[in-house]
């Protein structure tokens, strides 16, 4: 990436404010998915290693200002503990008095954890005296919370006006692997985008239309299109709003010549429920009670056909509701087909925190060229946009000149 990182300063004796993404998802407090611990290791052992003191910050879910002893950061904490394999401090505040003696206390090689950012209305806001209160703390600040560079917060844009910047390991790794998708990807390039909701990923179909030979669609999603070609769909989550942009979305996909796959069967259910009897149909006859929960075989075997010629693939969004078992066929072969395409030297990225959990359920992360620990952070890259928290980290050459290392 163009920013300095990391490894362009000398951290040996400083004081480090190390953002990272540890919003991590919780289920009756504990974490189901580590991965954006895991991902932030990296930077965190890179710091300590060379002796910097590190205050490490994150936000978990959105409190909106107010204190929630369900998004207290301290399972999180005791994750990274066993991962580090040494205690993980924490303060019970991202700011005050207390955190100050406690960051005054630290030495070479300690590292302190904040409590949740977004326990302050002014983390979101961006509000400048309190990102001038966590930049105080430190000498230099990390950012390599790629999965929170889309927001322009206090601890991820705010604090670049008090101290010096650089990107850390993973904020590399994930921008670097998302412009190859940008940069000249080798075709063919198809996009595989599923999830509840079209309305979300408008954008991003907009902007991979521009770059991609094939965009294939499935999760709820896909519903909406195949509403838009006149499909009946029973009991199914149709965005009825939508219609509009999806049928746009197609004649976009004709103009351009990119060829738009829907699904042409679909798991069927009467309840998204782990009890429930799925059937499979072809689209245009699922009854008027059953919802579609999946991708059906005929699908499943025309996608991963197509994608065995892809060169380069994106995968966003689960292919059906696959936290149940009975519907996760479609979505858990798409993932093994993806594995494979990596296998035999396509470039596979893979973003969004459910395909991703699928991804990691599946014990594939390995094999895909990258998995994204962005959500928004990636689609957001993928539509062209300036991520404020990229952005913050670019132009500080001049500022950091003196940290340089010989
Ligand atoms: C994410 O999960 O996508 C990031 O952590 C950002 O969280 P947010 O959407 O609540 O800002």
């Amino acid at each position: 990436m163009d920013a300095k990182t990391v490894r362009d300063v000398d951290v040996t004796g400083k004081r480090v404010f190390l953002r990272a993404d540890l919003n991590v998802p919780l289920d009756d407090g504990k974490i189901t998915d580590d991965s954006r611990i895991r991902a932030s290791l990296p930077t965190i052992v890179h710091l300590l290693e060379r002796g910097a003191t590190v205050i490490l910050a994150s936000h978990l879910g959105r409190p909106k200002g107010k204190v929630n002893d369900g998004l207290r950061l301290k399972p999180v904490a005791d994750r990274l503990s066993q991962l580090l394999g040494r205690p993980v401090r924490m303060t019970g505040d991202a700011l005050g008095a207390g955190v100050q003696v406690a960051v005054d206390k630290l030495r070479p090689g300690d590292l302190l954890m904040l409590e949740n950012l977004r326990f302050h209305a002014e983390e979101e806001a961006n509000d400048p005296e309190f990102a001038k209160s966590l930049a105080d703390f430190a000498d230099l600040f990390v950012n390599d919370a790629f999965g929170a560079a889309h927001r322009a917060h206090a601890s991820t844009e705010g604090i670049t006006h008090h101290l010096p910047a650089v990107a850390g390991l993973l904020m590399e790794a994930e921008v670097d692997a998302l412009s190859r998708l940008l940069e000249r990807p080798a075709k063919p390039f198809h996009a595989v985008i599923g999830g509840a909701k079209v309305s979300g990923k408008l954008e991003v179909l907009e902007a991979l239309l521009s770059r991609c030979q094939a965009v294939l669609v499935g999760g709820g999603m896909a519903n909406t299109f195949l509403a838009a070609r006149g499909a009946e769909l029973g009991a199914s989550l149709v965005e009825a709003d939508q219609v509009e942009n999806a049928e746009r979305i197609l004649g976009e996909a004709r103009r351009k010549r990119v060829r738009f796959m829907l699904p042409t069967d679909a798991v069927v259910a009467t309840q998204i429920h782990a009890r429930a009897r799925p059937r499979t149909v072809a689209i245009g006859e699922v009854p008027p009670d059953q919802m579609v929960v999946d991708i059906g075989p005929q699908t499943v075997a025309a996608y991963t056909e197509h994608l065995g010629r892809a060169k380069t693939v994106f995968w966003n969004g689960p292919m059906g509701v696959f936290e149940i078992k009975q519907f996760a066929d479609g979505t858990n072969a798409i993932a093994r087909a993806l594995a494979e395409r990596a296998d035999a030297g396509a470039s596979v990225v893979v973003g969004g925190g459910d395909s991703v959990a699928a991804v990691e359920g599946l014990g594939l992360a390995t094999r895909m060229t990258h998995v994204s620990t962005g959500g928004g952070a990636s689609l957001e890259f993928l539509e062209g946009k300036t991520l404020p928290g990229v952005a913050a980290l670019l132009g500080m050459d001049a500022e950091i000149a003196s940290e340089k290392t010989a």
